[in-house]
């Protein structure tokens, strides 16, 4: 198999220079739509020499697929300046160009009734379909509204919505204008999205008056009214009708639906440089605030249009599914922007994978005749315990690719999606990837006819991605078989350009535990055949059902409650969720309240400080905690602890080594059925 450079600039044009190697059509000109299943570069062989050429050749990698596969306004004069050690990154320099023009205009205008959009709604067996002409009515209508409220360019403005065209066309109404979205996931309570809405002073929320959920109604509305009464930067809040509830209007309160219609359905594009903001998502990390990730604008959509192109194998007629909820970094790169990027038919599903019943996703596969298929381990997890006469009773036969993201995927649930689902013919791809990546960073790759795939990892570095393993004393670990600290050495596009408000706070997390790398946070073995597993995190973040979760975010919301003297709080290994959360507790000497009671108090707690999802599995009030002397918890000793282990190491370091013997007690006691 060759691979064709520039695949995709226009074939009528002459004084293309690219036009030779080519036989499909151009995306920079709008000459047509055409989405050529993978993006190819004549003088490579095999995707080994690609990537050799990606890592050797990075800018002209990136730079001839800058120009074919995005359409710009003005073309960039340099293709990349980045220094990793003050976290500074420009890439596609001088150049200018709109996200919603590249994902909407472009293919409405050549194609304006292809679907763009499959919203699988909550309802079971209730699709609706949006072209790529509605979609950008919707867009420009929802741009129009947000102009005519004094939303500009480079203001913030928070999505808190049900996955659904609406809340689609509302984030490409944000990039359209070039103001910055920040999706907030419509499980998060309150107070988390308050404390988002004021971290990035947004101007203006947009939400729904409800979700749905498995056919359970989530208060959205009320949600955001609350949050906004302790957000003094929002002037406006617009509301779509979902489910047509009656519910009290507020003062800032606009509906979006009429202003929708009474809006023009045209509206200009804004102008911007390929480093302008994106939007920006924010994510936990090691402290108790959460992360405002900032992406690009040229890079990030590059990034999340290649990866998705070479990865997921999407053909021109394919029906692509990704489950993810747009409040996660996958729905924002393989929902929507990669997908539309692409010109791809992306289907946008609301629900959940066990309703009505736990064949709900292989009845849509069959509907919708899904042939790529994205999802997370947890999910499959969750369908393997089901059994296997779910997917039995549905025919799966168009699916090609089957995905999977979050967490690593053990090889009990990597056998039954490939042969429950895949029924053993389908490329199944284990992806790692992050927020701060934008995009997928290792994958089998499966574009390339007849790779290996193999199962438990997500295998190869892709293309312009240099992995580097090093060890705790920031050591490089050459060679075969090593394990440690999994690092990027290089620059790409997609990468996170800046925490926002707090740089330094990028600089620490992510460019100075390694110097001249950036840091992942998780660990990994680069087994002796060169491939890629990645192990977890390495720091204090907690992964539940592919959330991240900070242990200092929720033990702040623990902390909270007046009976709590201090806390504790560890993951452990949970069948479905990957990870569970452990609570350790530790109560001030005056209380007199009830156990029980506390900790029913505190599961409220952490559920309306941060969402139902972040709620301990267990908790354990103890004593006192295992302290260093200077006072920091030892983590590490609860979860030997809690993995059954007797052997805790050297714990002479520890303030009073005899409480760990006294929690393991109380572990044993209260909860022998845990593990
Ligand atoms: C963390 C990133 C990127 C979208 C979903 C989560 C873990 C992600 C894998 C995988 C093992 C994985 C890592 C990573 N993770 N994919 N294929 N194998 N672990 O995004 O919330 O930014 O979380 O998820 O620990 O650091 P996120």
């Amino acid at each position: 198999m060759a691979y064709h450079l520039a695949a995709r600039f226009c074939k009528n044009t002459v004084s293309c220079k690219f036009a030779k190697a080519i036989n499909f059509s151009c995306l920079r000109c709008n000459v047509s739509t055409v989405v050529s299943s993978s993006f190819e570069f004549p003088n490579f062989k095999t995707h080994n020499e690609l990537h050799e050429f990606s890592i050797n050749k990075t800018d002209e990698f990136w730079a001839s697929l800058a120009h074919s596969r995005l359409k710009w306004l003005k073309s960039f004069h340099t293709t990349q300046q980045c220094n990793m050690d003050e976290g500074k990154f420009a890439w596609f320099f001088g150049g200018q160009l709109n996200i919603a023009d590249n994902c909407v205009d472009r293919h409405a205008l050549v194609k304006p009734d292809k679907v763009a959009l499959i919203w699988e709604k909550d309802e079971p067996g209730n699709q609706q379909l949006v072209t790529y002409r509605e979609l950008q009515e919707m867009t420009c209508r929802i741009a129009n509204v947000l102009k005519a409220h004094g939303v500009q360019k480079g203001d913030r403005v928070a999505i808190y919505m049900p996955n659904s065209p609406i809340a689609v066309a509302s984030m490409l109404a944000c990039v359209r204008i070039g103001a910055m979205h920040t999706v907030v996931f419509a499980g998060f309570s309150t107070e988390a999205l308050a404390a988002r809405i004021q971290d990035a002073s947004c101007t203006a929320v947009i939400t729904s008056d409800q979700a749905l959920r498995g056919g359970k109604i989530i208060e959205l509305k009320r949600t955001v009214d609350a949050a906004v009464a302790k957000c003094p930067s929002v002037k406006h809040v617009f509301v779509s009708q979902r489910t047509g509830a009656d519910l009290p209007n507020m003062p800032l309160d606009l509906p979006l639906d009429k202003l929708m219609a009474q809006a023009c359905q045209h509206s200009a594009i804004e102008i911007m440089e390929s480093e302008d903001p994106s939007f920006m998502l924010y994510t936990s990390g090691s402290t108790g605030k959460p992360k405002g990730i900032q992406h690009s604008t040229a890079g990030y959509l590059l990034y999340a249009s290649v990866t998705h192109q070479s990865v997921f194998n999407v053909g021109p007629d394919d029906v692509y599914a990704c489950v993810a909820d747009i409040g996660w970094i996958t729905g924002h790169s393989y929902v929507v922007y990669g997908p539309l990027a692409n010109g791809a038919t992306t289907v946008l599903f609301e629900s959940v994978p066990t309703y009505p019943d736990p064949g709900r996703y292989w009845e849509m596969v069959e509907r919708l005749q899904i042939n790529q298929f994205y999802t997370a381990p947890t999910a499959i997890r969750l369908l393997l315990k089901a059994g296997d006469a779910w997917p039995q009773k549905y025919n799966l036969s168009s699916l090609k690719v089957l995905g999977c993201v979050g967490e690593p995927l053990n090889h009990e649930a990597w056998h039954w999606y490939n042969e429950l689902i895949g029924q053993s013919k389908c490329d199944l791809v284990d992806t790692w990837w992050q927020t701060e990546t934008g995009g997928i960073c290792i994958t089998p790759r499966p574009s390339e006819a007849g790779a290996e795939i193999i199962a438990g990892m997500p295998m190869r570095p892709f293309f312009g991605i240099e992995p580097a393993i090093l060890d705790s004393s920031q050591k490089l670990l050459e060679g075969n078989d090593v394990i440690g600290s999994l690092c990027i050495k290089k620059p790409w596009p997609g990468i996170a350009r800046t925490i926002y408000g707090d740089h330094e706070r990028y600089l620490d997390t992510y460019f100075r535990p390694f110097p001249g790398y950036y840091f992942s946070g998780d660990g990994a073995h680069r087994h002796s055949n060169g491939y890629y597993q990645v192990t977890g995190r390495t720091d204090d973040v907690i992964n539940v059902s592919g959330h991240r979760l900070g242990t200092a975010e929720v033990e702040d919301a623990i902390n909270e409650h007046a009976a709590v003297a201090e806390s504790a709080v560890i993951g452990i290994p949970h069948p479905i969720k990957g990870e569970g959360i452990y609570a350790f507790l530790v109560l001030k000497d005056d209380v007199v309240l009830d156990q029980v009671c506390i900790v029913s108090e505190v599961n409220s707690l952490v559920s309306t400080a941060i969402a139902k999802f972040a709620v301990p599995d267990h908790i354990l009030i103890v004593p006192a905690l295992p302290k260093t002397r200077s006072g920091k918890i030892m983590r590490r000793i609860l979860r030997k602890l809690v993995a059954g282990e007797t052997e805790f190491g050297d714990v002479s370091t520890l303030a009073d080594p005899s409480i760990v013997q006294v929690i393991a007690r109380l572990h044993l006691d209260s909860n022998r059925n845990l593990m």
